[in-house]
């Protein structure tokens, strides 16, 4: 079983870093393969909180190759920081690579996501503002610089040189004086280079030779599948695809590479940004879910819209994934609650039902959920760490979803703490299957 994707089955913060941490103890290598620091994953161990942007959920892990593959989008600036920041807390961070055909967040990056924003007003995405749309753009007119041409300062030049006119053009009417300076652009960026060469490598090479020793390799998606660029709620979405078989391309594997596809999914749905949201709680119920769960952004801090479970998007996320399992996390904030509403189907304005996730934007604009409600519990689960812990009432939730979903629950969160989950089935043994 040598290669398992983790993909976010909602809206991204799903808890996808706390289980790529606890499988991670197995793998030879654990690769991120699309996205940039727009993510934010985090681990809780001993109750030391680490949050990480670029660098994979692995690198807690001595020895491990942590590996930015080359569908990520970096902006060095961030990963000098968080490397310099792990290691002033002594983490080993040798064992990171980076794809050197990974492309490169530069500043006009930043003032194109802001300025975007801007100029769509009301009907702004919510971006993070980290210049991931501006750059996957720029990747995709091939006017990208990627991380290999930090390595080479007439290259950077011309290609900085290239890249920048149409930004200025593009900025002029929000920025009468962009600071866009070649040159210093250029010496900043080259620095980054220097500090950062001894990481950058042939990444798909290194993932490969995992692969061939029949090593566990974990493909660390980030974001979620209603953000995919493709499925998801476009256009409020991110500017790659989070989902399973972007792996391939973003690591640089064949499908065969992937032996299973693990979702993680919230007990409850959460979204940060703007766009549709069938089942989002604008009351105090949302509003005690916020507070419980603590939903605040990992990367941004602004604070996370709320919502029931909604079944027709998790079914619609697992079979475009392809999930083998689910990772249901943040059941103990469901805690206290004397029922437990989940979404089966939609309703649309004009009374039309919907079992499925609609494609059309202005029927999902306009999709509210229809609910069943479930018994819940009153008992604080945090201490649980075997299905017969549960209350019966959370087993009979957990089971439902699995019904509904035709996906089996391998695994639960009843707290952020690294050892704050329960196995719903027999603790996998990858490393010895690997
Ligand atoms: P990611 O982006 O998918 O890695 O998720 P984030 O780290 O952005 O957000 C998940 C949040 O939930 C983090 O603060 C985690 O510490 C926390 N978390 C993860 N699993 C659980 C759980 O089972 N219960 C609780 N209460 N918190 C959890
Ligand atoms: P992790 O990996 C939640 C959202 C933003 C916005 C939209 C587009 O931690 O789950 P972008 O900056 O990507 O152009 O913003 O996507 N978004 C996320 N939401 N978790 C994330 O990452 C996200 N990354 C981007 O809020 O709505
Ligand atoms: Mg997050």
């Amino acid at each position: 079983m040598p290669g398992i994707c983790i993909v976010g089955a909602q809206w991204g913060d799903e808890g996808k870093g706390k289980v790529v941490d606890l499988l991670a103890e197995q793998a030879d290598a654990i690769v991120r393969f699309q996205g940039g620091n727009n993510a934010g994953h985090t681990i809780i161990r001993d109750g030391e909180v680490f949050k990480f942007h670029l660098i994979p959920s692995g690198i807690l892990y001595p020895g491990k190759r942590c590996i930015i593959g080359n569908g990520v989008v970096v902006d060095p600036g961030v990963l000098t920081d968080e490397l310099d920041a792990l290691k002033a807390r002594g983490i080993d961070t040798s064992g990171l690579r980076i794809s050197a055909n990974a492309h490169v967040i530069m500043p006009y990056h930043l003032l194109l996501d802001t300025a975007g924003e801007a100029k769509l007003g009301k009907l702004q995405i919510g971006t993070t503002r980290r210049g991931i749309g501006p750059c996957y753009a720029d990747k995709a007119a091939r006017l990208g610089i990627r991380m290999q041409d930090l390595l080479d300062e007439r290259i950077l030049k011309k290609k900085i040189t290239a890249a920048i006119d149409p930004k200025r053009l593009s900025l002029r009417p929000y920025d009468k004086d962009p600071s866009l300076d070649l040159q210093s652009m250029t010496e900043a960026y080259l620095t980054y280079g220097h500090r950062l060469e001894r990481h950058i490598a042939d990444t798909a090479r290194i993932v490969w030779d995992a692969l061939d020793a029949d090593k566990l390799v974990l493909y660390e998606g980030a974001q979620g599948a209603l953000l995919d660029i493709d499925h998801g709620t476009y256009p409020f979405v991110t500017s790659s695809n989070p989902i399973a078989g972007a792996a391939c391309v973003g690591a640089g594997v064949g499908p065969k590479d992937i032996h299973e596809v693990w979702g993680i999914a919230k007990a409850y749905v959460t979204r940060v940004g703007s766009g549709p949201f069938p089942t989002e709680l604008d009351d105090e119920v949302g509003e005690e879910i916020r507070t419980r769960g603590g939903e605040f952004g990992t990367t941004t801090g602004r604070a996370r819209r709320t919502g029931w479970l909604d079944i027709p998007a998790l079914r619609y996320a697992s079979r475009i994934n392809g999930l083998t399992s689910l990772a249901i996390t943040k059941l103990d904030v469901l805690s206290g609650f004397q029922k437990i509403k989940v979404c089966m189907s939609y309703s649309g304005p004009d009374g039309a039902e919907f079992e499925n996730f609609p494609y059309h934007q202005s029927v999902l604009h306009h999709a509210r959920g229809e609910y069943v409600e479930l018994d819940g519990w009153t008992e604080d689960i945090t201490e649980c760490r075997s299905p017969s812990d549960l209350p019966t009432a959370a087993r009979d939730y957990l089971q439902f979803i699995a019904e509904k979903t035709g996906v089996p629950v391998m695994l639960v969160g009843v707290g952020p703490g690294r050892d704050q989950i329960v196995w719903m089935r027999d603790v996998p043994e990858l490393a010895a299957a690997a």
